[in-house]
């Protein structure tokens, strides 16, 4: 086995087309040799969301381009590449069909192993791209499809403490973002329309705060925001009603935050307590600052990834794909990507009317 393995990654999950390389490296840290995302915002502006089909369109077009992107950036000839792995899921179906057939056939035709790699796990060790995190740690995933709070055991090893029974965060800040007539993808725009409005005008609902242990719902939020829309006419009314979402928001995970920390702490009684906070929500500034705040305050180290990995990368995909590299957990050319691929496989459902949380 080579001792420095370098691994392809390619993430083709949703509406970014993805190749990054990267390489092991002596301190724990690997090289990002390249990292090339390539986005659809473009495409998907017209509808107001991602359509699967122009979604998996754009990745066939594109894959190849992108895969040689990566390759030319990083200086490194394919014959030099260890492994190829690639996102199996969760996401859209006929997206990730394009990447994983993408990178079976690459890492047949060059004789190497192929890596199937959960997109979560990608986004709950991408910080491991920039420093060295001891397990177990506490992870705060938010992104357009999941917010959890999980205990990561290990590699392949979680324990879900909470979960969003309703709407993920993400969708959350698009889908207010959609009401305050701000263009897809709201979530980042919607943050600057905040800096701009009085955090204090609207009363927001903070829904299950008080219950349902640290997991999360917003969905209660948006109905509130749309009766609010429809009376509100002016731009400086829409600034404020994006501020008071935030600050809502804000508030809503200062608490829940604090509930998963003793909840973790009932389970480990140690020192050095990590607190990382991944996806593409964790790009949102008010939101890191007030993780931070509540990480001082209850003794954790918050780790946040750079920005420019917060957001859907292969990078992580990489970075899992190495992880699994150096373990020899390598996959058959039979694997088929999995739409509902979770984490922690033991934890309950927890969406859909009368459900208890
Ligand atoms: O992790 P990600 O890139 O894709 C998924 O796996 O879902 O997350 C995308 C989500 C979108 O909902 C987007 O609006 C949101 O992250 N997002 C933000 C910010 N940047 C991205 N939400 C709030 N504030 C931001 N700065
Ligand atoms: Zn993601």
């Amino acid at each position: 086995m080579n001792k420095s393995p370098i691994i392809l990654g390619i993430e083709t999950s949703c509406d970014e087309t993805a190749v990054s390389i990267i390489q092991d490296n002596e301190s724990g840290i690997p090289k990002i040799l390249s990292n090339i995302v390539s986005s659809q915002f473009d495409i998907h502006k017209e509808f107001g969301g991602v359509v699967p089909e122009l979604a998996a369109r754009s990745h066939v077009e594109k894959i190849n381009l992108i895969a040689k992107k990566a390759l030319d950036e990083s200086g490194i000839s394919l014959d030099k590449v260890s492994a190829i792995a690639a996102t199996s899921g969760p996401g859209l179906i006929i997206c990730l069909s394009v990447g994983l057939n993408f990178a079976k056939s690459l890492a047949s035709s060059l004789k190497v192993p192929f890596i199937g790699v959960n997109h979560l796990e990608g986004h709950a060790l991408s910080p491991k791209l920039q420093t060295n995190i001891n397990y177990p740690y506490l992870l705060l995933l938010i992104s357009g499809g999941h917010s959890q709070y999980l205990i990561v055991n290990g590699l392949g090893s979680y324990t879900r403490l909470g979960t969003t029974i309703d709407d993920a965060l993400g969708e959350a800040f698009d889908k207010t973002a959609k009401l305050l007539g701000i263009e897809f993808p709201g979530g980042p725009k919607l943050e600057k329309f905040a800096e701009k409005g009085d955090p204090d005008k609207f009363n927001l609902p903070k829904p299950i705060i008080n219950k349902g242990g640290c997991n999360l719902s917003f969905a209660g939020l948006k109905t509130a925001i749309l009766k609010i829309t429809n009376n509100i006419t002016t731009e400086k009314e829409k600034y404020d009603l994006a501020a008071s979402f935030q600050k809502t928001i804000e508030e809503i995970l200062y608490v829940k935050t604090k509930i998963a920390f003793k909840e973790f702490l009932k389970k480990f009684s140690i020192n050095k307590r990590s607190f990382i906070v991944a996806g593409g929500v964790a790009a949102n500034n008010g939101i890191r600052k007030k993780l931070i705040q509540v990480s001082d305050e209850n003794n954790f180290e918050p780790i946040f990834p750079d920005f420019k990995l917060c957001g859907d990368n292969a990078a992580m995909i990489a970075l899992v794909g190495l992880e699994k590299y150096k373990l020899k957990k390598f996959d058959t050319l039979s694997l088929q990507v999995n739409p509902r691929m979770m984490l922690d496989k033991d934890a309950k459902y927890l969406k859909g009317s009368g459900v208890k949380y």
